[in-house]
């Protein structure tokens, strides 16, 4: 396995002409980031040894390399998802090679939905934390001690250095945004009324079908993470309506702009 990573990582250090800043995943309806891009390459992930290859709606499968506001990067557009049906650490494949390609930094965007009756539909929040609830961990297994130690220290998962300056950013920029729990769980169903009722009892403040497996290993390897969610739907008792994946991008891509500007000022901040 860690000759793969490596393989996988040796390739895109050879496509890189500086050393990336920062790593970025980018989630369902969140592409358009890449517009932010300075493109320099953009790599099929078919063309990348050992990449899973993506399948869902919405996710083209390239690894963008270039710049955001002079940053060097590298962005994922399309992720794995566990749904999909791929092994765990074919879903957190990525984030180690961009560890081992010597990024240290990793911004990881979603499509979620809302579980604090605060939240409308549209509302942008920065994860601060997060509840494994896909039944499994991708750090099953022998311990990559490459990577980090068997037992990884959860207390501050999400960067509170980070999340201060996105904060700052918005208030600047005028745009709000606000801070919760995400949830993450396998889908690819959504949530019936009694689990999205459960997973707020349970503390989280939105759910989605990503990004904590792909976290938990960028953190066991050490890398300070940056986490935002855009709520596409409500899970709140009395504002559920029927959600589809359609809706679920088109309301991910009306508030992508802002997202975006977080994102990019975020990472000229670095
Ligand atoms: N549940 C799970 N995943 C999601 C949702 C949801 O309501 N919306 C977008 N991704």
């Amino acid at each position: 396995m860690i000759t793969k990573i490596k393989e996988a990582a040796d390739f895109l250090k050879s496509q890189f002409t500086q050393q990336p800043k920062v790593g970025i995943i980018l989630g369902t309806g969140l592409g358009g980031l890449v517009n932010e891009i300075k493109i320099e390459k953009s790599i099929d992930y078919k063309d990348i040894p050992h990449f899973p290859v993506s399948t869902v709606e919405g996710h083209s499968g390239r690894m963008i390399i270039g710049t955001i506001r002079g940053v060097y990067v590298m962005a994922m557009q399309g992720r794995f998802h566990y749904y999909e049906g791929y092994q765990m650490w074919q879903v957190t494949f990525p984030a180690r090679v961009m560890k081992m390609a010597g990024i240290n930094t990793l911004f990881v965007s979603n499509a979620s939905g809302g579980l604090n009756p605060s939240y409308k539909v549209g509302t942008i929040m920065v994860i601060n934390d997060h509840i494994n609830m896909f039944g499994t961990n991708p750090l099953i297994g022998p311990n990559m001690n490459e990577f980090g130690p068997r037992f990884p220290d959860m207390s501050e998962v999400y960067s509170k250095r980070l999340i201060n300056k996105a904060f700052e950013i918005a208030r600047k920029e005028g745009i709000s945004l606000e801070q919760g729990v995400y949830l993450g769980t396998t889908g690819p169903t959504f949530e019936t009324p009694s689990e999205y009722k459960m997973f707020r009892i349970l503390g989280a403040d939105a759910v989605g079908m990503s990004t904590v497996p792909e976290v938990i290993i960028a953190h066991h390897a050490g890398m300070e993470i940056f986490g935002i969610s855009i709520i596409t739907d409500s899970g709140v008792p009395g504002e559920i309506v029927e959600v589809s994946h359609e809706e679920v991008q088109k309301v991910a891509a009306a508030a992508e702009p802002n997202m975006t500007k977080i994102i990019a000022k975020l990472v000229q901040s670095l």
